[in-house]
């Protein structure tokens, strides 16, 4: 059954956007940053902030009084900042050639075996006002370290005023809340990479060397971002040999690290979905269904994808889960499953060569919130329907499943977290605490905590706020939350009443 969630709080949220806009926000009407800042990166001792600003200038980034210079002095501006303390919030400062801006971010937790949370969503583009709903809905997400976009967030690639509405809409969310982009088939331009991507997105390229796609690691987990429509093979489709190389490394190499706990697969196209006739790239999901047999040998949890706009979660052959997270924003899909889960054969919808199971299956948007906490994972898919109504959407939990993979014991004498081994489906929790901020409660929220950060020191930039809980610090930003979604719906009205014309 449907468990209603938090829809007082969005209804606030929208009234707060309403207030906004009644107020006329005018910050970012006047300043000439044009696109952000929004962050990149996410590091245990930094973040990459990234912006546009309309006229070439030199711009810096400030926290706590340490300035960080842009190593441009053009419109685009990507500023690695270094030095600062895992696990800790910090306030930042953007000076766009004279004109500021500013928002919150949390490091990333050191301790391998710290709870975290993160989210998913895919899909953004076409519909900006429902790409508005959904992000207003994920501003009430305050327990999430980072956000997972599975691509399309835009119409065309190679348009700029298309990514102008995706920065416009999300900069409430994203100057605050990490983020990581994946390559969609609408960020493609014919199989080339407009410079839009990686004018305005900076992931991380450690391990790959590219920003089409890479890897991170985030506590206990690895985070495995695939491109499958720039980096690929031409004409056939599927990844490229680079790419299946460097996705064979990873796996092998993080599946080995017994810190390494969780493994999560990010790419556009799903290898199965529900939609009769939906075939997308065809070669591109024959590979994935045969990577779902590599990704099962390597103890991946899940692959998480987007594409077809409804929300799906199933299982492949081998038992990899898959989620499609489509619901972002794009015209909503049918989805034949509705009502009719479970196994399918090998000739469903004639479309899939091998047989697979839907488990759960919903022509909604929404997103997917994530809890790991030691090696068990709480997965749960976010709905959001009456999406256009006035007051605010219904926001739903519509699918939970949780896994463990096997919890570690910590060092130290006061240990006490057993090898639970929960079987899939099940939604228990660990047994004991696990860190500091280890504490899950029943709902699947990381409760907040006080603790102090360890390891500061004289040389580095002190906390604007302590981040023991992760959470970004949303309560005390609420005039800026004003303005930010007030100026965010201005700018949209504004640029739609100019296409228009
Ligand atoms: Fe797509």
């Amino acid at each position: 059954m449907d468990t209603p969630i938090r829809t007082a709080t969005i209804t606030a949220l929208m009234g707060v956007v309403t207030l906004g806009l009644l107020a006329g926000g005018a910050h970012r009407a006047e300043a000439d940053i044009i696109k952000g800042p929004h962050l990149q990166a996410l590091r245990t001792d930094g973040i990459t902030v990234v912006w546009q600003q309309e006229n070439a200038g030199p711009g810096t980034v400030t926290i706590n009084g340490t300035v960080y210079n842009s190593p441009s002095s053009q419109t685009l501006h990507e500023v690695t900042i270094t030095g600062l303390v895992a696990d800790t919030t910090y306030s930042y400062t953007v000076d766009s050639d004279g004109i500021t801006d500013s928002g919150t971010f949390t490091t990333a937790q050191s301790d391998p075996l710290a709870c975290f949370e993160f989210l998913a969503v895919g899909d953004n583009r076409s519909i900006h006002e429902d790409h508005t709903t959904v992000v207003t809905t994920l501003l009430a997400e305050t327990n999430a370290r980072f956000l997972m976009n599975t691509g399309d967030m835009i119409s065309a690639g190679e348009v700029a005023a298309d990514w102008q509405f995706f920065f416009d809409i999300e900069y409430p969310l994203i100057k605050d809340m990490p983020w990581y982009p994946t390559i969609g088939n609408h960020e493609s331009d014919d199989d080339a990479l407009p410079v839009y991507y990686t004018d305005f997105l900076a992931p991380p390229t450690d391990t790959s060397g590219t920003e089409n796609y890479y890897s991170f690691v985030y506590a206990n987990s690895a985070f495995l971002v695939l491109d499958g429509h720039v980096d690929v093979v031409p004409v056939v489709g599927g990844f490229s040999a680079d790419q299946m190389s460097w996705l064979n490394a990873e796996l092998t190499q993080y599946s080995g690290d017994p810190a390494v706990q969780h493994i999560f697969v990010f790419t556009h196209e799903p290898p199965y979905s529900s939609k009769d006739g939906r075939t997308g790239n065809y070669n591109l999901r024959e590979l994935l269904r045969e990577a779902s047999d590599i990704f099962a040998v390597h103890g991946v949890d899940a692959v998480i994808t987007g594409h077809d706009h409804y929300m799906e979660r199933g299982e492949s052959p081998a038992g990899i889960r898959y989620y499609i997270m489509g619901g972002g924003g794009a015209p909503l899909y049918p989805n034949e499953s509705e009502g009719d889960l479970g196994s399918k054969p090998a000739t469903w919808e004639g479309l899939f060569t091998d047989a697979h199971t839907v488990h759960y299956a919903q022509s909604i948007h929404g997103y997917l919130r994530v809890t790991v906490c030691n090696g068990q994972v709480d997965a749960e898919v976010i709905g959001i329907t009456d999406i256009t109504n006035p007051s605010g959407p219904t926001v739903t939990v519509v699918d939970t499943t949780s896994w463990n993979t096997g919890n570690i014991t910590p060092p130290g004498p006061d240990a006490g977290v057993t090898d639970a081994g929960v079987a899939d489906g099940s939604t228990s929790q660990p047994d004991g605490a696990v860190s500091d901020d280890a504490a899950v409660s029943p709902d699947g929220t990381t409760p907040q905590t006080d603790g102090s950060t360890p390891g500061a020191d004289a040389s580095t930039p002190p906390a604007a706020t302590d981040g023991g809980c992760g959470c970004r610090q949303t309560g005390g930003d609420a005039p800026g939350l004003v303005f930010g979604l007030g100026l965010m719906l201005l700018g949209w009205i504004r640029r739609r009443r100019s296409r228009q014309r």
